[in-house]
């Protein structure tokens, strides 16, 4: 069962649209927000607020990279893998965040504390190579300033 507030929220999505199933990006994203991952009993519990059959809710989350099933982390670090980004030296933000980090892509970091994860376009294409953490935006600008900024996420 999904706590009270989250319910809440969940319900509150459902009545704005003129679908009970066309909210269901929007619950999933809380869902994910609420969890730091989408854990399975959300997905049932999601399919019954929605009045859509089970397999609905799993075929979306399948769909979209932007969630997520797997292990939870305090902080998810999205780094942006589309073209603009990989010709602005992708390479170098996506090294320096896996060395400092000691971890690969889909990983959690040992303290739980970072997750790392591809995404596609960020639409932040003028400042790439771009990444966010949770949901700020950043632009690389060196080793020096990515330890800054995630010395910043405790
Ligand atoms: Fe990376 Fe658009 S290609 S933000």
């Amino acid at each position: 069962m999904l706590p009270q507030e989250l319910l809440e929220k969940l319900r509150q999505h459902v009545q704005y649209f003129p679908r009970r199933e066309q909210a269901i990006l929007l619950c999933l994203h809380e869902v994910q927000d609420y969890y730091g991952h989408i854990p399975n009993f959300a997905l049932e519990e999601v399919a019954k607020i929605l009045h859509v059959p089970l397999n609905h809710v799993e075929s979306v989350v399948a769909f979209y990279d932007m969630f997520d099933r797997g292990e939870p982390a305090k902080h998810r670090i999205r780094v942006c893998v589309s073209v603009v980004c990989h010709f602005m030296k992708k390479d170098q933000l996506l090294n320096a965040l896996k060395k400092h980090l000691g971890i690969d892509f889909w990983q959690v970091t040992k303290d739980g504390r970072f997750k790392l994860i591809p995404v596609q376009c960020l639409g932040a294409c003028s400042c790439a190579p771009v990444f966010m953490i949770d949901e700020d935006t950043y632009q690389f600008e060196g080793e020096e300033k990515l330890h800054e900024i995630l010395s910043r996420y405790t």
